[in-house]
């Protein structure tokens, strides 16, 4: 790539800043008239809430700012890479999304897209496409090394299908062929893909493992999302409680995901999960429990009340068989006296004692973006290392906080 051709692109920020979720939005309309096979592969349901088209601006907007340096982009890379590699995204399919991307900076920008800088869009475009997609064949190859390892999708069978809450199911997954799944890092997810009837469409979704890794059979614990008078119901979770029973299959992709328990570290760890955020911390506080770790665990979860809350018997048995570990439940709809079981209103971190904010401590914080920010920030002011923070949105990545 040019100098002048790095200027240009570079020149381009500003205008990607103003217009980014307008140039990806037409892109992905774009894309999805001339290719609509590639809609078995997106997730159609974040198309409506432009989540997507965020994402995906802003990754191109961190790419063209580091044009000179992409190194300092690897982290970014490798988090799209864990997404994509779950998703089965091949190399062969850089070129569709290039084309279809410089063709809507043309669209979009007009008179002002030059053959000069549609041309030095293209060359940065292929470079990025070949960081990424050389960094996806690699993370594809670990997959494989792994025993019983794959890549792209495989039929699993559904064991067994608990219900935890009124509100979160769990599915048991073992291959349909029997043998043994690949261990995984606690806090990783795995692809789902189920046709869906009423769009004629292959549609996946991620979905944490809830349970310690096993060599057996992955668990998952989904949330019926329920729509609301303007919004439809979520389309895959409602589909899993309502048509998947036990003995049917559904394809999986295998675990991915950077969001994992750092399992070489003894500092004390707090896990602070919303809801049905805390699937991801179950695996992660199972395998310490497993392992007979001695690491001080505090388990801080909030939902709305007793009936929506999953898994309160499993913690509370590893509560009263392990001294190190400690729960801090908070009801968010329940009025009343508190009890020594839990507390009224949102969590809030303040009103567990100053011990909670120890600077040697690790903390995993999963839940709605508001509730990660939230929380994120109030470590901070506490004088919390950031490096010590780790957290996941279950959706396209929004939050910038590190
Ligand atoms: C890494 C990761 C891990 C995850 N782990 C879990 C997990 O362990 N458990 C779990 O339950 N979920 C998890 N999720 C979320 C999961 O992937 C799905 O997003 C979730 O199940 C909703 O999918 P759906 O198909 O049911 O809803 P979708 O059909 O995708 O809809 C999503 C939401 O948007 C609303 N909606 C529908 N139509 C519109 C519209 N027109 N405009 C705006 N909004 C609309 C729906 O009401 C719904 O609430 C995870 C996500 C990620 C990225
Ligand atoms: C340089 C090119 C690309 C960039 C910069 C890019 C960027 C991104 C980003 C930022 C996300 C969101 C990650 C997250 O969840 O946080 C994402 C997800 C995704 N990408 Fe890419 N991507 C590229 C190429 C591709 C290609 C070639 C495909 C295949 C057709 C693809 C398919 C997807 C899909 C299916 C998702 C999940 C989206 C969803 O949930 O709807 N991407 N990508």
């Amino acid at each position: 790539m040019t100098n002048k051709q790095k200027e240009l692109v570079k020149a381009t920020v500003p205008v990607l800043r103003e217009h980014g979720v307008l140039l990806t939005t037409h892109f992905y309309k774009r894309m999805f008239t001339h290719n609509p096979e590639l809609k078995n592969v997106f997730n159609m349901g974040n198309q409506q809430n432009s989540k997507q088209q965020t994402a995906l601006a802003m990754a191109v907007l961190a790419y063209a700012e580091h044009i000179e340096n992409p190194a300092v982009l690897m982290p970014v890379v490798d988090g799209i890479g864990q997404k994509h590699i779950s998703l089965d995204i091949r190399p062969e399919h850089y070129a569709i999304v290039g084309g279809h991307l410089i063709a809507s900076i043309s669209e979009v920008l007009g008179d002002a897209a030059t053959p000069e800088l549609l041309e030095a869009w293209t060359v940065a475009y292929n470079q990025l496409a070949a960081i990424m997609s050389g960094h996806e064949s690699k993370l594809y190859a670990k997959q494989v090394e792994k025993k019983g390892g794959w890549t792209g999708w495989r039929p699993f069978v559904v064991k067994e299908k608990v219900k935890e809450s009124a509100e979160i199911t769990s599915f048991y997954l073992y291959p349909t062929h029997g043998g043994e799944v690949p261990d995984f890092t606690p806090g990783q997810f795995l692809s789902v893909r189920l046709f869906l009837p009423e769009l004629n469409l292959l549609q996946p979704r991620q979905y944490s493992i809830s349970s310690a890794p096993n060599g057996e059979y992955y668990r998952i614990s989904v949330k019926r999302e329920a729509g609301t008078h303007l919004l439809a119901d979520g389309m895959i979770s409602n589909r899993l409680h309502n048509f998947v029973n036990e003995g049917d299959i559904i394809e999986v992709s295998a675990p991915a995901g950077g969001f994992v328990l750092n399992a070489d570290s003894d500092r004390p760890v707090v896990f602070i999960s919303g809801g049905v955020g805390q699937t991801p911390l179950m695996s992660m506080l199972e395998s310490l429990v497993e392992s007979g770790s001695k690491r001080p665990k505090t388990w801080i979860h909030g939902c709305r009340d007793n009936n929506v809350h999953a898994f309160k018997e499993m913690i509370e048995y590893w509560e009263s068989k392990n001294a190190d570990v400690k729960k801090h439940i908070f009801y968010s709809e329940v009025t009343g006296e508190e009890s020594a079981d839990w507390y009224n209103g949102w969590v809030d971190l303040n009103q567990l004692g100053d011990e909670i904010f120890a600077h040697e401590t690790e903390y995993y914080i999963c839940g709605p973006a508001g509730f990660i920010e939230l929380h994120y920030r109030e470590l901070l002011s506490k004088g919390i290392d950031k490096q010590l923070i780790h957290f996941e949105e279950f959706g396209p990545q929004t939050l910038q906080l590190n």
